[in-house]
C-alpha cells in the first residue's frame, strides 16, 4: 500500500509534536511500492527529501520544501535458527518496542535493556540505539533497502554497518541516500545478561528472578520514572550525544567537582554525561516559555506547550553555549534538525 499527499502536516509524525508541513508525504508497507516510486517517477530527485521512521528522534525547524519518504513496512519473520540464536527479519515499519516485547516473550535475548525506546525498527540502526549498556549494533546481523541514488537493493552486514556510540554509516555518508527496509537481527537462546548499569540490577532483585522478563520489566521502570511520556509532553529523548573527551579534560573538571560521572572508552578517552554537564550549567529543570530542560533528565528537552521548532533549536542553542562556557566542551546534537 501507498499513500502519497501533498501539503501534509507533520504533527503527528514527530514527538516533539511541533508544527510543521512538508510539500510531499511518500509512505508505503513494501518494498516493491518503494522501487515503483523512484524507477517511475524522476521529480522528486529535483527535491530535497527526507526518511522519516517515527520521529523520536527529528526536530522540524520550519516547513520541509521538499518530500518525507516514511517506509512503514511490516513484518517479524523468523529466518534462521541454530542451537545458540534465533535470527529475525524485521520490517521497518514495526514499532521497536514491540519487537523487544516479542523477543522477550519468544525467550530470546540481546535486546531486553532496549525495552521502551520510542520509534520503528528502521530506525534502531541508523543511530545505534542503546540503553543500560546494551547497543542494537550488538544484536545487528545484516541491514537491508534501496539506494537512493543507484536505484539498487543492497545489504549491508553488521561489520560495513560503521556503527559507533549513536552513530553509524546510514546517518553519515548514507544519510537520507539509503532507505533500510529492514534488519536482521541475531537474538540469543542462552543470554547474559546485562545487569551492569545504573540501576538495573537493584531494580531486577526488586522483582525476583534475573530473566529477560524482568530484566524488561526493570529497563522500563527506570525509563518511566525519568524519561517523560512522549504521549504526555513533547520530546525526543536525549537531545544531545553524550561527549567524549579526552582523559585530561575529565580530569580537569574532576578537580573542581569530584563527582563528576565519567565512563571509560579507550586508554585515551572517556565520556562524560551531558545531563551531568547542563544540570552542573544550571539549566536542569529551567523552562523559558513553551520550552524547557526536564527536571528529572536535564539531557532531555521538553516541548510544555505549543513551541516551535524554531523555539526549540534556539534554547538547544543556549543550552550548548552555557555549557561550552563553563567547561570549554561542545555538546553536540543527537537529535536531527531538519
Ligand atoms: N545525570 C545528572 N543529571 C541529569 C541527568 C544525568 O547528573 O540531569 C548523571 C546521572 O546521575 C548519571 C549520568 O549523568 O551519573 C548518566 O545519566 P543516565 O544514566 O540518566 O543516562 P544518560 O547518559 O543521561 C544515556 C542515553 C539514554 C539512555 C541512558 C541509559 C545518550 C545520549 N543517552 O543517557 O538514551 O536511555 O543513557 O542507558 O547516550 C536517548 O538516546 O534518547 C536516550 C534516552
Amino acid at each position: 500500500m501507498i499513500r502519497f499527499f501533498e501539503n501534509y502536516n507533520l504533527k503527528s509524525h514527530n514527538t516533539f509534536g511541533v508544527e510543521a508541513n512538508t510539500r510531499y508525504f511518500f509512505e508505503f508497507t513494501e518494498q516493491e511500492d518503494l522501487e515503483t516510486f523512484v524507477q517511475s517517477n524522476e521529480t522528486w530527485k529535483e527535491l530535497p527529501h527526507f526518511i522519516l521512521g517515527g520521529g523520536s528522534n527529528v526536530l522540524f525547524q520550519r516547513d520541509f520544501q521538499g518530500l518525507v519518504l516514511h517506509p512503514n513496512i511490516p513484518g517479524i519473520v523468523k529466518v534462521k535458527e541454530n542451537r545458540q540464536n534465533v535470527w529475525f527479519e524485521v520490517g521497518a515499519g514495526e514499532v521497536w518496542d514491540d519487537f523487544v516485547r516479542y523477543c522477550v516473550d519468544y525467550g530470546v535475548g540481546g535486546v531486553e535493556n532496549l525495552s521502551l525506546i520510542p520509534g520503528l525498527v528502521g530506525a534502531a540502526p541508523v543511530q545505534n540505539i542503546g540503553a543500560y549498556g546494551q547497543e542494537v549494533s550488538n544484536v545487528i546481523e545484516r541491514v537491508k533497502g534501496l539506494d537512493l541514488q543507484q536505484k539498487l537493493q543492497m545489504e549491508f552486514p553488521a561489520d560495513d554497518c560503521g556503527f559507533g556510540y549513536r552513530d553509524s554509516l546510514f546517518k553519515r555518508e548514507l544519510k537520507n541516500r539509503f532507505i533500510i527496509t529492514s534488519v536482521v537481527f541475531r537474538l540469543e537462546k542462552f543470554p547474559e545478561f546485562n545487569l551492569k548499569y545504573g540501576q538495573v540490577e537493584e531494580k531486577v532483585k526488586e522483582l525476583g528472578e534475573v530473566n529477560l522478563q524482568n530484566i524488561r520489566r526493570a529497563a522500563i521502570d527506570i525509563r518511566s520514572s525519568k524519561l517523560p511520556d512522549v504521549n504526555k509532553l513533547g520530546n525526543a529523548g536525549s537531545f544531545f550525544k553524550n561527549p567524549v573527551v579526552k582523559v585530561e579534560i575529565a580530569e580537569k573538571i574532576r578537580e573542581q567537582f569530584p563527582d563528576v560521572p565519567v565512563y571509560q572508552v579507550n586508554e585515551y578517552e572517556v565520556k562524560l554525561a551531558a545531563g551531568w554537564l547542563i544540570e552542573k550549567a544550571g539549566w536542569k529543570g529551567r523552562q523559558e516559555g513553551n520550552v524547557g530542560m526536564h527536571q528529572k533528565q536535564a539531557l532531555v528537552l521538553v516541548n510544555y506547550g505549543n513551541a516551535t521548532g524554531k523555539e526549540i533549536f534556539e534554547f538547544s542553542e543556549r543550552i550548548s553555549q552555557a555549557v561550552f562556557e563553563k567547561f570549554g566542551i561542545q555538546l553536540e546534537r543527537e537529535v536531527n534538525c531538519i
